[in-house]
């Protein structure tokens, strides 16, 4: 099936019957096209981002606080995510599939990291794995094995509690921020999400980096945007001002369930085309 809402020639022109590579990223940002990416935890998500033409879907550790009804990301384990990855990995055709790396799953070593990683790959089908902060040592060592690597900078949640909250990052020390995207660009990540920092800085940090960017709470200058796809279809019961909601799904989930039980205490349901002889 052809994507509908396509509007990148550099990212599908080549990738129409394949999936999106790193490769396809980096030309992107090099001809100046900008993507969305969503987060996606199950097959049907996936099956409608695939197909609605996002070309990157990752499997993110926001499953905790989104689908998994933890209060944040940091009990997610690497138990929970595989199966969700090996779903959103068979549930999609076009897409590059990246697996977050759970908190506790690869901070102790690069060595811990690739255990991990290639159990997403192995049993998951994982094509790129996500890690928050700036590991240096382990990202040179995925990517020297063949494991593309996505950074997160800025507000990272599995560091919460030592952050003090979810506040912005990069307003005193935004220079820091910015010297750890080089550095993880220098030590072959393929990507860096930018979440919670100041427009201008997101801009700068994109403008001297050869990779592309991508935004939440980030401003329109990144390379590309990520959504949490309970966000983008207003299921969140109290969404981040970082979020848009293009739909508001809650509600017409909630008046989907309230009709089926009217039906069926007034005995409307089963009809007779849903009921057999
Ligand atoms: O886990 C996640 O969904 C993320 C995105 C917000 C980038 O890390």
């Amino acid at each position: 099936m052809k994507p509908r809402s396509v509007n990148t020639t550099t990212l599908y022109g080549g990738a129409e019957h394949r999936r999106v590579t790193i490769l396809d990223l980096k030309k992107a940002k090099t001809a100046g096209e900008k993507w969305a990416m969503l987060t996606s935890y199950e097959q049907m998500t996936a099956e409608i981002f695939d197909s609605a033409g996002i070309p990157v879907l990752l499997v993110g550790d926001s499953a905790g606080n989104n689908f998994l009804g933890h209060e944040n990301t940091i009990p997610v384990t690497v138990e929970d995510l595989i199966p969700l990855t090996r779903a959103v990995v068979s549930g999609s055709k076009r897409a590059l599939v990246v697996a977050d790396l759970p908190f506790g799953s690869y901070e102790s070593s690069p060595e811990q990291a690739l255990a991990t990683s290639t159990r997403f790959f192995k049993e998951a089908g994982a094509m790129a794995v996500k890690l928050e902060g700036a590991h240096l040592a382990t990202v040179e060592k995925l990517t020297s094995v063949g494991i593309p690597v996505m950074g997160h900078l800025g507000l990272t949640p599995q560091s919460l509690h030592q952050l003090g909250g979810y506040r912005v990052q990069g307003r005193e020390d935004g220079e820091v921020i910015l010297q750890a995207a080089l550095a993880l660009e220098k030590a072959g990540a393929f990507a860096i999400v930018l979440e919670l920092v100041p427009a201008e800085l997101a801009a700068k940090i994109t403008a001297a980096l050869a990779i592309p960017t991508i935004g939440i709470g980030a401003g329109v200058d990144c390379d590309a945007q990520v959504l949490v796809w309970t966000d983008l279809v207003g299921l969140t019961a109290n969404p981040p001002k970082l979020a848009k909601a293009y739909r508001n799904l809650r509600s017409e989930i909630s008046a989907a369930a309230q009709e089926f039980a009217a039906d069926v205490r007034g005995g409307t349901f089963p009809a007779a085309e849903n009921t057999f002889n």
